[in-house]
């Protein structure tokens, strides 16, 4: 969905979103941020593009993947700019590969080879996941699928543009949870699990379980997190802050806890138990927030959560920044 405003109101955007004032807090950029992708133009591509000057990494892979999500190849210049970028954090290269993937230009494909090698284990598990998106979307498949999503009546159950599509017959929308069986979700969950597998296909299972979002999928993704990939534990804490289930907080909380886990999956746990905004999240929050030997990716990522927390609980209209129109599902990566 695309919105207009005045020249005005996207002056305010930008001089947010970049803190030009140097006084605005990191969860109301956040909020900047998501207004400017609910625009979906070339402003907003302008604007998002900008921010990577910041110092913020959390503030930085949000940037990246708000250009995913506008889908629009015009991104990809400054995307494969963070990419190539050594000194850039890995978690922000990581979230450039992937929206690059989102994107789906063929053009991208032999950019994204040249990492398959990068020393950042995540960087090049993304940049294989993100080929095999780009690949997958000119198969027939793939074809049928942007068809059936184009069409009007079609209502998706999340917006946003994956890096794998559900596995083949569990797309978003598709069957009913409970028109599953308990050996589809075991069978989904043993291609999960089974680390001899491409992890595209791995992470198809995960966004069919999402799809299902039933107790018993949320347990099997949640079977993901003993995994030794962080890339593969970070985006399963990402559905689980899509899924929105209560089911999912104990798991999401011991990720959180743990100091032991890379800081990316941390992060994406915080801003799940954010969404999910149940009572009983908001002191850990509160508490990795405060902490001093909270990595500096998990306190911001609290500090957004803790906002998100707040937000869920106080019957606000909308999770963005200045704009009645842009309808702005509060999702963060
Ligand atoms: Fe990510
Ligand atoms: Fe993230």
């Amino acid at each position: 969905m695309s919105s207009t405003i005045s020249n005005t109101q996207l002056k305010a955007l930008e001089e947010s979103l970049l803190n030009t004032s140097g006084n605005i807090p990191l969860h109301d950029r956040f909020r900047s941020l998501f207004t400017l992708k609910s625009l979906k133009n070339e402003d907003s591509i302008r604007i998002i593009s900008k921010g990577f000057q910041d110092s913020s990494a959390l503030l930085k892979h949000e940037l990246a993947y708000c250009l995913g999500q506008i889908k629009s190849p015009s991104a990809l210049p400054v995307l494969e700019c963070v990419l190539r970028n050594p000194s850039e954090d890995s978690m922000v290269r990581h979230e450039a590969a992937e929206a690059m993937g989102a994107i789906s230009a063929t053009k991208s494909i032999p950019i994204l080879e040249e990492y398959l090698s990068d020393p950042d284990r995540s960087v090049r598990e993304t940049c294989e996941i993100a080929i095999a998106r780009i690949e997958w979307d000119k198969t027939e498949e793939g074809a049928k699928t942007e068809e059936v999503m184009k069409d009007e009546d079609y209502i998706p159950l999340y917006t946003s543009i994956d890096p794998a599509p559900a596995t083949s017959g569990l797309l978003a929308g598709a069957p009913k949870p409970e028109e599953i069986s308990q050996s589809k979700i075991d069978e989904l969950r043993e291609q999960l699990l089974d680390g001899k597998r491409p992890l595209f296909e791995r992470y198809r299972a995960m966004f069919a379980l999402r799809n299902i979002g039933s107790p018993a999928a949320v347990d099997a993704l949640a079977a993901g997190f003993s995994d030794d990939s962080a890339l593969f534990k970070h985006e399963i804490a990402f559905v689980f802050g899509q899924l929105l289930s209560p089911h999912s907080v104990p798991c999401l909380l011991q990720v959180l806890q743990n100091g032991t886990e890379s800081d990316m999956v941390r992060h994406e746990a915080a801003e799940a138990l954010g969404g999910i905004a149940t009572p009983e999240v908001l002191p850990y929050l509160k508490e990795w927030v405060a902490r001093e030997d909270s990595p500096v990716v998990v306190r911001e990522s609290c500090q957004v959560a803790l906002d998100m927390w707040e937000y869920e609980n106080s019957g606000e209209f909308q999770y963005a920044n200045g704009l009645e129109n842009a309808s702005t599902p509060i999702s963060v990566v």
